[in-house]
């Protein structure tokens, strides 16, 4: 219950998860799912009811009047999609005819819009990071947000905080910022803020925990050959949970983020989407969530169950794609018809829903979806689905209102200097003869978009694979962009994109004064296996023999110049101290301006200055952390214990002892720069107060009748093959139910205090978005001077590092940085706040934050590694 979570269930659960040694030394057993000795997740009820706090005031004032006027039917059709391809967009709801209120549209990605024309293809999550500049992310989120306004997108699916990156390996990381929590936080807040600044509703994901790749669906796996009977379990304990993979979320339920979507994978052996610990008290309790928690695509599990546990709407709706059935719509009428699942619990769905769409002006913004996911035609089926209806589905509306500029700025923003020899970087242009090589210098022959969701590794890689995907309204190579240079000043240029002619590679490589190598390392999403990487990579190393390329052309060329446009961390062992490699740049995935980006970098037009949002280590293990490729539990769930705690990427490497070959922060500029002058400055904060209280009760919005008849199929419906509507078949109940289903608990488990709507008391952590608002109070000032000590302009990151001291914390935790601008010889002050969070360690006995009594240290400097400046608090 709501209320049970205090100190005894959480003890219960520290006790099964191994708690007792400690809380970043868990224990972990792998029995089978016979019962014993797997770790759970406790649980806990009632779902908390949106109560409009924060800044959601008004929005849930106008929510709660138009959720007041809607019938039941008209509030299940509201949470419910409407089945996988029956509408335009990847995700709809159903509508309300009546009050003119129209099916909702969501749609992919986290770096665009997927699936339609005329839209811009932006830079990967990762390189966002890499820019740690607020603006940057900010300006991205409201292009990104004005593209999907203009089509008709109410909720974009993004931004990414899960996964986090906790192995290099996984798949998807690239969506998502970065490994270190407060980076990807300061990174999704920013973008969900642009994102509806612009008027569309962001849609944080996947929480949580969902790390990899490799079993996150049993259907998946068993395409794979995996013969399991369950999701993935993280088993991941609760300081762990707090102090890395819940922090960003904080950050975006702080932000005002309108959507969340739970997650694929289970949580200490309880579904992302059925899980009443992540859902009803970490996100909606603890951290004061008041929008709506959708499913993941099929990642729905069970009716009652799942509803009861905190989800809002289920995506696409329907069981298993068309497959006609739901565990909603008609079966969540029925649920509320019988008293199942209370009215205030349905009530609470929609309202959270509406006020999502009221906050971020949907109500002002909307125009009608003008483009179709599955095709680009201009005619087509209106429910491609099920080939019914036809007409105009796709108006080809023009949305980029001239967003290339900002990719460009944005893509060589977030291109990392690793090494630059003597000044080899930047070129002049009047190079004598100048070399590209690579495969990933061209264009893919089979087009920009010539690969399903950019499932292939052909030409420059400039986005991984999947659906966090969109299609290029053109790719600017790197050889374009380079020949385009030269041959500005009638300079001399020859490439070799192919990445094996070594007879020509050589004999180009002997002729050039200065050779740029492009190589690269592709992932994505599960579903799709490009050469043994079934989403997750299966290795650190470069692709398309990027290795033997580089070796071909440094043998011959002591110029070489290296380009790496890579999902995340490579190895360069084999390169990087090669003395002919006078130059590495970290381009990441730019988006659609590449060529472009890395030009303007390579020439001087931009000086670089951003920064690895990851850690570059030696070799694989040296990470601490891996994915499981093969399953551990028989045909079990299996069991993936993150038993390295908060210890992973750079924090991992600090632990150990090892030294990277370039550390988490590190980047270089075609300047220099001197930091000086650390001033801490303790701030007027009072204390700590601990939430207290209780909640209103549950708010019930109208009322409903409980004659079945009043629910059936509407005599005049045009009705739509395999469509998910909220009505029933039939009066006879148990005909209409065809369901026995309270997830796998049994089938008559109503979960205890699961239908209470009484008050509710709130937790010690809770009582505002994001938490406690006393976590956000300034502690400390810190202050320093950072000197522009070469001959030309150039932006550097200061970064705030922490320790906070205790035995089981990391040397030192990222807390704050910023990009600063500065001319040669000039000084900038250096500025960022330490928070009371910044300083606390999660508790889990008390469940909230506390400050412990260990001496804490601040660190000012231009990397993980580099911090010249200091001082204890
Ligand atoms: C539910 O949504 C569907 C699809 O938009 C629509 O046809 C139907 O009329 C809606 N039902 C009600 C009761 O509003
Ligand atoms: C897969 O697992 C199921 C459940 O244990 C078992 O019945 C089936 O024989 C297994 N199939 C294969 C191919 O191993
Ligand atoms: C209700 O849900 C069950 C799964 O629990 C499903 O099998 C059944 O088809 C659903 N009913 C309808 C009408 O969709
Ligand atoms: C409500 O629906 C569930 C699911 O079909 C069923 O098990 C239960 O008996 C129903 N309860 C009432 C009071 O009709
Ligand atoms: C860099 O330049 C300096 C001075 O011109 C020279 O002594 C040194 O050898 C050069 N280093 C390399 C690696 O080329
Ligand atoms: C496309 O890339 C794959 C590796 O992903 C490679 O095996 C294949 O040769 C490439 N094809 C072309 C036409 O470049
Ligand atoms: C790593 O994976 C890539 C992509 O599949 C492949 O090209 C490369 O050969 C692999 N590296 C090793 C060392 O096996
Ligand atoms: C070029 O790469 C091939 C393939 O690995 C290798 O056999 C050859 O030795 C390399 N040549 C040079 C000069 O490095
Ligand atoms: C560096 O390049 C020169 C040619 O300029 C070549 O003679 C030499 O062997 C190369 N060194 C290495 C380590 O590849
Ligand atoms: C590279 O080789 C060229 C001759 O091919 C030579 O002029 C130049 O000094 C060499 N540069 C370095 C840094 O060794």
């Amino acid at each position: 219950m709501w209320s049970g979570i205090g100190t005894a269930v959480w003890l219960l659960a520290a006790a099964r998860l191994g708690l007792a040694q400690g809380p970043n030394q868990p224990t972990y057993s792998n029995t089978s799912s016979s019962g014993d000795n797997l770790v759970t997740s406790p649980p806990f009820y009632p779902s908390p009811w949106g109560s409009g706090s924060g800044d959601w005031a008004e929005a849930y004032a106008k929510a709660r009047d138009f959720v007041s006027q809607l019938t039941l039917l008209e509030k299940v059709n509201i949470t419910t999609g409407v089945g996988w391809l029956e509408e335009a967009c990847v995700g709809a709801v159903g509508s309300v005819p009546r009050l003119g209120f129209r099916s909702l549209c969501m749609q992919d990605s986290p770096v665009g819009i997927r699936f339609a024309d005329y839209v811009s293809a932006f830079p990967g999550g990762v390189n966002i990071a890499a820019t740690f500049d607020r603006g940057a992310m900010y300006a991205r989120g409201y292009a990104m947000g004005t593209e999907h306004r203009k089509k008709g997108v109410d909720v974009q699916l993004g931004p990414v905080a899960g996964p986090l990156g906790r192995a290099p390996e996984g798949g998807r990381n690239w969506e998502g910022f970065s490994p270190d929590p407060v980076l990807t936080g300061i990174g999704i807040a920013n973008t969900i803020q642009g994102i509806q600044d612009a008027g569309v509703i962001a849609c944080a994901k996947h929480f949580i925990v969902n790390e990899q790749e490799h079993f996150r669906q049993v259907g998946e796996a068993k395409g794979y050959g995996f013969n399991i009977t369950e999701a993935l379990s993280s088993n991941v304990d609760d300081v762990t949970m707090h102090e890395l993979y819940l922090w960003p979320f904080a950050d975006a339920v702080r932000a005002g983020v309108g959507a969340v979507m739970c997650s694929y994978n289970q949580i200490n052996n309880s579904y992302g989407c059925s899980n009443s610990y992540t859902m009803n008290y970490l996100l909606k309790s603890e951290l004061d969530f008041q929008g709506f928690i959708m499913s993941d695509w099929q990642a729905h599990k069970s009716g009652v169950g799942d509803a009861l546990a905190g989800l809002d709407m289920s995506m696409p709706g329907d069981v298993l794609f068309d497959t006609g059935t739901s565990f909603w719509g008609s079966n969540l009428t029925l649920a509320v018809v019988n008293g199942t699942i209370p009215e205030w619990r349905l009530d609470d769905m929609v309202t959270r829903i509406i006020a999502a769409w009221y906050k971020v002006g949907r109500d002002k913004t909307q125009v009608p979806v003008n483009f179709n996911s599955w095709s680009k035609d201009t005619y087509g089926y209106l429910h491609p689905a099920v080939g019914y209806g036809y007409g105009v589905i796709n108006e080809h509306v023009d949305v980029r209102e001239g967003h290339g500029s900002l990719i460009r700025y944005l893509g060589s923003k977030s291109t990392v200097l690793l090494k630059n020899v003597n000044g080899t970087l930047p070129l002049t242009g009047k190079e004598k003869l100048t070399a590209v090589f690579g495969d990933d210098a061209g264009d893919n022959p089979y087009g920009p978009n010539g690969c399903g969701d950019h499932g292939c590794d052909n030409g420059t890689l400039a986005m991984g694979w999947g659906s966090g995907t969109a299609d290029y309204p053109y790719l600017i190579s790197p050889l374009t962009a380079i020949q385009n240079e030269v041959a500005s000043n009638y300079g001399s240029i020859q490439s070799v994109t192919d990445n094996y002619a070594y007879t020509q590679i050589q004999a180009l490589a002997k002729q050039a004064s200065v050779a740029l190598v492009f190589v690269n390392a592709d992932s994505g999403e599960g579903y799709i296996n490009i050469d043994g990487n079934e989403g997750d990579r299966k290795n650190l190393t470069l692709w398309q023999g990027g290795d033997d390329l580089i070796q071909n052309v440094t043998a011959w060329c002591n110029n070489t110049i290296v380009v790496l446009h890579t999902v995340g961390p490579v190895l360069i062992e084999s390169f990087v101290d090669n003395p002919n490699v006078t130059a590495i740049l970290w381009a990441g995935l730019p988006g659609q301006e590449s060529g472009n980006s890395i030009a303007d970098v390579l020439y001087g037009r931009f000086n670089p200055g951003a920064k690895l949002p990851f850690t570059l280590g030696r070799n694989r293990e040296d990470y601490g952390t891996d994915l499981m490729y093969e399953p551990n539990n028989g045909v079990d769930a299996p069991q993936q214990d993150f038993t390295e705690g908060v210890f992973i990427d750079y924090r991992a490497f600090d632990k150990a002892g090892i030294d990277p070959i370039f550390e988490f922060g590190f980047g270089l500029s075609y300047t220099t720069f001197n930091y000086s002058d650390l001033t801490v400055t303790k701030a007027n904060a009072g204390g700590y107060t601990p939430a207290s209280g209780q909640s209103a009760a549950a708010p019930v919005l109208g009322n409903y009748s409980t004659n079945l008849s009043d629910y059936l199929f509407p005599s005049d419906i045009d009705r739509v093959p395999l469509y998910i509507y909220p009505y029933v078949n039939s009066t006879n109940a148990s005909a209409s139910y065809g369901w026995n289903d309270y997830g796998n608990q049994g089938t008559s488990y109503i979960p205890p205090g699961a239908q209470d709507g009484s008050p509710q008391p709130i937790v010690p952590a809770g009582g505002a978005p994001g938490g406690n608002p006393g976590l956000y109070d300034v502690l400390y000032s810190v202050e320093a001077t950072i000197t522009n000590t070469g001959t030309v302009a150039g932006e550097e990151v200061p970064q705030l590092y922490v320790s906070l001291g205790g035995p089981n914390d990391p040397k030192v935790v990222l807390r704050g940085f910023e990009r600063l601008s500065i001319q040669p010889g000039q000084s900038t002050t250096f500025h960022a706040d330490l928070l009371r969070r910044d300083l606390s360690n999660w508790d889990s006995a008390s469940q909230n934050w506390v400050i412990t009594n260990y001496t804490k240290t601040v660190y000012v400097g231009s990397s993980s590694r580099k911090l010249p400046l200091s001082q204890t608090l």
